[in-house]
């Protein structure tokens, strides 16, 4: 294993009515004024919305409201964000919503401690900002499990790039989730969130160092579960068990747990961030898209560990078949159950046309260092031209 320091900044509180339960007297630790930020109108149809009006009414809160955040937010929005904090000197954000608000809330919330321009901050002086308003997060989406790290993506829509950071300071003060919020997730939205935990997951275990250890025993168990869940909350939404199982698996899948140890990949999320910076595609949906086909270009090279993928996770029987034989199998089984779970395939079933320049989108991508296989531009290019 890679040596590793480990502590946990964010506190959960997991399971049905624990909002309603904890939220208020949670709010009481922090200042007058709240910011309440969520995205476009799932909040308000469930109902999620009146409840934590009343919530920060019942614990005596001023409400300034951000709502609009949209999936895979803008530096824009990041902006406005940042100036409605400044201007109501809010002391506390409280992000509603899966990873985009989440991870909005926590650019707003170090935008809003520094007069420097973010952007400019992170990815041209190359430096971290420390200062940040504390912020809590009441779960609704399955995903990202941006709830429990301190990792927050941006798209840069004139400069067209979509990147991230982990800022340690930045994780939520207090994580509430309550698996009865996601019942309500759109099927299509289901799948994609499912799809982008399982794909965290694999960008880890695929990876560096491939002794024994602990986190690749870990990501097996979680990679099982998540087919589970995902496949029985598809089947029965208010599934309680499937959904609880899914929303803990997408917090355990990025709290950098199964990190430790491990170098990581990432590889496919680079690709898929820079066809959503120029597309606006959907996260989970265009890793649907990549996976199989960085996998077909990379698994001879990670030749043991893909085969135990296919053994371990997906059951492949390895008897009569070579080592490349089970682990192409392996990522064959991996694409099937993407067109089961109704994902598209294809970039033009992502809603990504012939008009768009894939060399362009190619070039503009980061090189991951810990890829099984030795990347550089032009396979990527043909990455992306295998999934037309
Ligand atoms: O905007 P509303 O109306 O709320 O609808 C959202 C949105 O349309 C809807 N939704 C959320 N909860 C719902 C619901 N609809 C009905 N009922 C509910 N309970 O779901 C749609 C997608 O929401 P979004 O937050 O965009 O999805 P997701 O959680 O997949 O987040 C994606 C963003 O997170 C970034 C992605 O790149 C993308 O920008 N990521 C963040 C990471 C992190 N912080 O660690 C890591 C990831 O790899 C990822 O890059
Ligand atoms: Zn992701």
């Amino acid at each position: 294993m890679n040596n590793f320091i480990f502590s946990y900044p964010t506190k959960v509180y997991f399971g049905k009515g624990c909002v309603k339960e904890y939220l208020a007297s949670l709010l009481r630790g922090y200042g007058p004024t709240v910011m309440l930020a969520y995205g476009g109108g799932s909040l308000k149809k469930s109902g999620v919305y009146d409840q934590m009006i009343s919530i920060l009414a019942e614990a005596g809160k001023t409400v300034v409201e951000f709502g609009g955040i949209m999936p895979n937010p803008t530096y824009a929005k990041v902006q406005e964000g940042a100036k409605l904090v400044k201007e109501h000197h809010v002391d506390f954000i409280l992000a509603v919503g899966g990873g985009s608000v989440i991870d909005c809330s926590k650019i707003v919330s170090a935008q809003a401690m520094t007069d420097s321009d973010i952007w400019e901050l992170e990815n041209v002086k190359r430096e971290y900002p420390t200062k940040f308003i504390p912020m809590g997060a009441v779960v609704t989406a399955s995903g990202t499990g941006s709830e429990m790290n301190g990792g927050a993506v941006i798209t840069n829509e004139a400069q067209k790039v979509k990147t991230g950071r982990d800022y340690p300071a930045a994780n939520a003060r207090f994580a509430l989730m309550d698996p009865t919020y996601t019942y309500s997730v759109p099927k299509f939205q289901l799948a994609s969130g499912g799809f982008d935990i399982l794909s965290h997951i694999m960008e880890t275990y695929f990876s560096p160092c491939d002794a024994e250890n602990v986190s690749d025993d870990i990501s097996e168990a979680l990679m099982r579960g998540v087919i589970r869940d995902l496949r029985a909350s598809l089947a029965n939404p208010e599934d309680y068990d499937a959904r609880s199982n899914l929303m803990w698996e997408s917090t355990m899948a990025e709290n950098r747990i199964i990190k430790l140890g491990k170098k990581g990949d990432f590889q496919c999320h680079q690709m898929e961030h820079q066809l959503g910076a120029y597309t606006d595609c959907n996260h989970g949906a265009g890793l649907a898209v990549l996976h199989p086909a960085y996998y077909r270009h990379i698994y001879k090279d990670g030749l043991a560990k893909f085969k135990r993928f296919a053994v371990r996770v997906w059951g492949i029987d390895p008897t009569g078949k070579s080592d490349e034989e089970v682990a192409a199998a392996g990522v064959e089984a991996l694409a099937d159950f993407i067109k089961e779970i109704g994902l598209p395939t294809t970039l033009r079933e992502l809603g990504v046309d012939e008009s768009i320049d894939l060399g362009i989108i190619a070039a503009s991508c980061n090189v991951a260092p810990g890829s099984y296989g030795k990347m550089c531009h032009a396979e990527i290019a043909a990455i992306f031209s295998e999934c037309r």
